[in-house]
This record gives C-alpha cells, structure tokens and sequence, in this order.
C-alpha cells in the first residue's frame, strides 16, 4: 500500500468506525457486528502503527486506552461545579414550582431530567475536539481524567456537524451500567478483592485508575446534562440537550421519557411517579429527577445561591425496598475478633443489583428486630452500600420457626465466644490463634493508611500466612526471596517488588508505625496524639493509666486498651523484633524540632482553596503545632481558615457563632509568633 493509499484508508476507516461508534454507543442503533466493527478497528490500528504520520490524535484506535497516568494533575474549573437543591418531599416540590411561578410572573417551561447516580465530569472542547476532562472535585478544582475518559465509547473525541462553539464545556455523569458493575464485583470477590459498594464508587474508583487501557475494558457510560458556552446555539436548556446530541454526545431523548418538557406540576407530578416505579426497568442508577427551568433569561433572572442554582431542584426517591427470604445466618470473624452475623438472602433484584447478602450488625439486632431463619424480610438499601433488613413481615412467619441464637464458639477456631457487654460485640479471646485475626493484623499493618507496603495485598498475606511463611507483622520483615519465589503467583518481580516494598516501609514514620501495629481503639489520630504526647514507644509503654488519660484525645478505653496491649508478650516480642529491623518506634530529631504547642487546645477548620499551602500541609503545620483539625464548623470550632471559595453556608455558620475567620497569611502569622 502506498503512503497516499494508506492515508486515504485510514481517514475512510476513522470516518467509519467514528459513525458506527455513534449508532452504537449513543443511539443504541448499530447497523454492523461487534465482529464487522472489531475487524474495522484491526485494520485501523494495523495502518496507524505502519503510518504512524497519518493517525488521527483523536482516532477511534484510542478507546483502547494504554496511557498511564501516575498522578492526575489538580485543575480549577472556570466555571464552578454547582451542586443542586434536593428534597424527599413532594410538598417541597409543589412549594419550589409555586415560588418559581411568583417570581417570574409568567407561564413558565420545565424540563424534567433523570438524576443519574453517577460521578460528575466536565469536558472542554476545542475546534469540534475534546481536550480536557475533569472530575467534580469540590466543585472548584477536580482532577485532570482526560485519558481515562477518552476510553469512553458514548463520549466523542471529534465531534459531528459544524454548529458547535469553538470553544465549550459539556457536564454530565459517568455511569457504570448494571450489568458490567454485576460483572466486575463477582470478578473482585474471586480474587478476594473487596466487592465496589454501588456502581457509583464502582464508576469513581474506575476514573483514577492510572492505566487507561483497564478504564476502557469496564465499559463506563454517560449522560450529559449541561452546556457552557460564550454563544450557545439556542436561549434554552432543552433545545440545546438535543443540538448536543446532534454534536455526538449522549443526552437523554424525549422518545423514552429520559427528559420532558412540562407547564404544569401535574405533569411535573406524573414524570416522578413514573421514574419512581420504573426505575429499575433501567440499567443504570438514578437517585431521582432533576427540574429545571428551560429559559435562559429566565434562569438567570431567577438566579443562584453561592451552592446551587435556585432555577433548578432535585427531587430524591426513597429507599427502594423489597421482600425475600432469609436462608442462613452466617458469621465472619473480623481482625479484633469481633463476630459480625450476615443475612444470606434468597437473591433478590433491588434498585438494579441482585441482593445476596445484608449485614445484620450484632447480636442484640437480631434479638430486637427477632430476626429468624426461614422469615420473610425486608431489605433496603438507602443511599448507601450494603443493603440492610429493615423488618421481618411477621404475617408470613411459618409456624415453629425456632428464635434464632447466636453462637457460642468461634466459626474459624471453636474458641467459646466472650461478649463485651458494654459494646453488645461477641467477639473470640483467641488473639494468637484464630486464623481471621492473625491475617487480619497482618491486612491491617500493611494498609494504605498504616504502612501502606507496596507490593503486598490482602491476598498474598492470605498466601503467605497459608504457606506458613508468616504468622505475625514481624514475619514480614524475614521473608526472603528463597521462600517466595516456589509460590504460586510470585514470579521475580513480583517477589522484587514486595521486598523492596517492605524495605521501604522501615521508613514510614512513627505515629503511622503505631496506627500500623493495631493498639485497639488507636485510630490514625490517636495514634498522631499519642506519637506527639509520649515521642516513643519506649515511653508509651512505661506510662501508667493515669500518665496515659492526660494526653489529648485518650480516654480511659483507649488507655486500658494500651496497658493491655503491653502486657502481652506477643506484642512484646513482635515489637522487639520490627525495632531490630529498623522500624520507626520514635518521632525523628526533625519531627521534634518542628513541633510547638502555638496551638494547644485550639480547633481548626480549613476550607476553600488556598495559595501558599496545600490543604494537607495546613492540617500538618495546625496538627505539629498542637492545634486540632475538625472537619464542621461548631460551636466549638476556634479558627476557620479561609481560603478562596469558601462555602457560603460555611461562612454565614462561622459569622453566626463569632467564630474567627481567617485567611492563610494571618494563620502563617500565628505560628511565627
Ligand atoms: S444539573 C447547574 N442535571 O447531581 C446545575 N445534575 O446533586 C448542574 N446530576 O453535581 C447540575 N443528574 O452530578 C444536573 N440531570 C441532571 C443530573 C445532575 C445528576 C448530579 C450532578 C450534580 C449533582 C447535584
């Protein structure tokens, strides 16, 4: 094939494969095979590597992905992320329209939107290309996805027509379908990796993979819902959604109800009655519907708060909530031993997943709520995560079902059981012996948060400990690539990679090392607290309980659950052996040296963007200087650091309380004093 040949067919198979992309992906009307269209994409990809002079920036070859991003940069969004209004309560909504209807004064347009339960992204186009795709972030800055969201199908790279703006933003939300959130979960439990919690974490965690070649095999989807623009084709929202799928992108259409135009609250009434019961008949997640006022000049005459727009209001479902069976009880045994009972439920669709599990927390829930085996229960699952019973129908309860008891010996070791009576916890005493607990000290120490060792996950400390190379944190540190390189799974540079892993942890310091050791009830801040208090491990242990209770944030929990820690010789002996490896056990000379108690007693919350400083930097200068970080505006708070941006509500919370406010410079001058 000649160069002129070569170029010729890649732009033929570029302006085929982009326009069989769009029936595909956006109208959901291909008129070609996944094989037809794969071998199209072969080809291209074919004469692209030979021509490598004649590939399109934006060609359909990179859908594949195969970037990899190690940190995705921080960008200030040029017009904010506003979030939107919500309410549970359809008077809320009669009141919103009514308010609407007084202020403008004349017959008004809605438009009634999906609210998909997705991750928010906004994605910057320049001359028909897309160049730039940022997350929501916190609504002023996100981060920079771009070659992530490249990878999805129902998103143009190169837009269609030639009536868009040069220069515009889309918004919208990436979604993760039912199906392949379904798939990817039953994938993560066979290898023993935690299940995503709901499609949306699922979608989330999927936009920050760093390699985008993985982003592209999850098949993510989108819906967008905003134009920014300088000049925008229409002065209304809803016409300018359909120009926008015109242009390529995936917008709700009115053919399947997915967005309408509406003049009454009766037909605003009628819209959310009918997504909330046939929401589930959808493959992906909506959390409710979103109204909006159509008219431009009207929107703006009607106008923001600093938060949302006051032309728009969200409207949430409730629960979705569905009856089944409760088969069996079982129960997992946590790294402290604990015993948490889960429902095994006959599996059953809810809000877009198959339910097989729900969490039944303790024992004393099951005795208040007199859930038994065999009962029909009903489960929910509210904004969040694991779904939960809610109720047990008592009026379909079989004759002679027996109450349901708790057991009384360990499921892993038959230890007997000893409850906490103040905590209503069973836990099993067998510290040193259960295998749940042993691999979970284990989990827990090389964790982002404690040691975060590279190299090991919470599979191949199952492995290690099963093959017997590793019973305790110390083990760890005495593996040698002798005993790892016969395992399963562990070719040289995984074996590399864990050492150097576990090499480099002896450098993780202190108040992180005694978070990673699992004191129980030392939290990360504790752990900060008590780094800062006592400077040493050596002095953490020779303090009584009284010296214990005086360091901030200890109460006489956390300082009977140290004395019992270093009364046993296993801690004793473990601790003594990670020191001789060269583990931090001391707050280092610089660590000293940069610590003052300027801001003792006093509590902080940082908010906004700053200049000078990251956000994390003002939490550690506060943090070294004695101060406390807090995350809500109280009346307890002393100081809120301002930064720009800072929440309205924030602030007015701040000015009502006469809590001082602060800017970065007036704070650096408080530690210089
Ligand atoms: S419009 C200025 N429309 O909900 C108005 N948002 O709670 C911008 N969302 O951050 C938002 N579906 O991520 C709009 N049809 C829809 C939406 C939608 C979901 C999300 C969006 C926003 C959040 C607000």
């Amino acid at each position: 094939m000649t160069p002129e040949e070569a170029k010729e067919r890649i732009k033929q198979l570029t302006e085929e494969l982009n326009e069989h992309n769009y029936r595909y992906y956006v109208l959901a009307q291909p008129v070609i095979s996944d094989y037809e269209y794969d071998m199209k994409l072969k080809e291209l990809e074919k004469l692209e590597k030979q021509f490598p002079q004649f590939a399109d920036k934006n060609s359909p070859t990179k859908r594949v992905g195969g970037q990899v991003t190690k940190n995705f940069p921080t960008v200030k969004h040029k017009v904010p992320m506003l979030s939107l209004s919500n309410t549970y309560s359809i008077e809320e909504i009669i009141d919103w329209e009514k308010s609407i209807m007084k202020l403008v004064n004349k017959p008004i347009t809605y438009v009634l939107e999906l609210k998909y339960d997705g991750v928010a992204i906004s994605i910057r186009y320049k001359n028909g290309e897309m160049v730039q795709a940022v997350t929501r972030g916190d609504g002023y800055q996100g981060d920079d996805v771009t070659p992530n969201v490249m990878t999805i199908r129902s998103i143009p790279l190169q837009l269609r027509g030639n009536d868009y703006p040069d220069e515009f933003e889309v918004r919208g939300e990436i979604l993760m379908p039912f199906d392949v959130f379904n798939k990817l979960n039953e994938e993560r439990e066979d290898i023993g990796e935690p299940p995503f919690a709901n499609p949306r974490n699922a979608a989330a965690g999927t936009l920050k993979i760093q390699d985008s070649s993985i982003v592209a095999k999850r098949r993510l989807d989108s819906y967008m819902y905003y134009l920014i623009a300088d000049k925008r084709p229409f002065n209304n929202h809803y016409d300018n959604i359909l120009k926008m799928g015109e242009w390529g992108f995936k917008v709700p259409r009115p053919e399947n109800n997915f967005i309408k135009k509406a003049t009454t609250i009766e037909e605003i009434l009628d819209f959310i009655n009918y997504w909330d019961k046939h929401r589930d008949d959808l493959n992906f997640g909506i959390d409710g519907i979103v109204l909006k006022v159509n008219d431009y000049d009207e929107q703006e005459q009607i106008g923001y708060t600093a938060k949302s727009p006051k032309w728009a209001i969200a409207y949430k479902f409730k629960a979705a909530r569905v009856e089944t069976k409760l088969l069996s009880i079982s129960y997992q045994v946590g790294r402290t031993g604990a015993i948490t009972p889960v429902a095994n439920l006959e599996p059953v669709h809810l809000a877009g997943t198959v339910v097989k599990r729900a969490s039944l927390y303790n024992a004393d829930y099951i005795e208040q709520m007199d859930i038994r085996v065999g009962d029909m229960v009903y489960v929910e699952k509210g904004g969040e995560i694991i779904p939960k019973i809610v109720a047990v129908d008592f009026d379909k309860r079989p004759p002679g079902l027996p109450k349901t008891e708790f057991i009384t010996h360990c499921p892993e070791c038959g230890t007997k059981l000893v409850r906490n009576e103040d905590e209503a916890i069973v836990y099993c005493p067998n510290e040193w012996g259960c295998r749940p607990q042993l691999i979970g000290k284990i989990q827990h120490f090389i964790s982002r948060k404690a040691m975060n060792i590279e190299g090991i996950g919470d599979e191949t400390v199952e492995q290690l400990f099963d093959a017997g190379l590793i019973r305790t944190i110390a083990d760890l540190y005495e593996l040698k690539r002798e005993q790892l390189l016969p395992l399963e799974r562990f070719a040289e540079k995984s074996v590399d990679n864990m050492l150097k892993g576990i090499e480099k942890s002896k450098e993780v310091p202190f108040e992180r090392v005694l978070f990673a050791i699992g004191i129980r009830y030392v939290g990360e801040t504790v752990a900060k607290k008590l780094a800062r208090h006592f400077k040493s491990i050596d002095n953490l242990q020779k303090a009584t309980f009284e010296e214990l209770v005086k360091a901030e944030d200890v109460g006489e929990k956390i300082a009977k659950s140290i004395i019992r820690y270093f009364k046993d010789e296993h801690n004793i002996e473990i601790i003594n052996r990670l020191k001789k490896h060269g583990l931090k056990f001391s707050l280092t000379e610089e660590q000293l040296q940069n610590m003052s108690d300027k801001l003792a007693g006093l509590k902080f919350v940082v908010s906004g963007v700053f200049h000078d400083f990251s956000r994390d930097e003002l939490k550690h200068l506060i943090e070294q200087n004695g101060g406390r970080v807090v995350s809500s505006v109280s009346s307890k708070t002393d100081y809120i650091i301002a930064g720009e941006n800072m929440g309205p509500s924030k602030r007015e919370k701040a000015e009502r309380l006469g809590i001082k406010i602060i800017s970065e410079k007036e704070f650096e001058k408080m530690l210089e004093e």
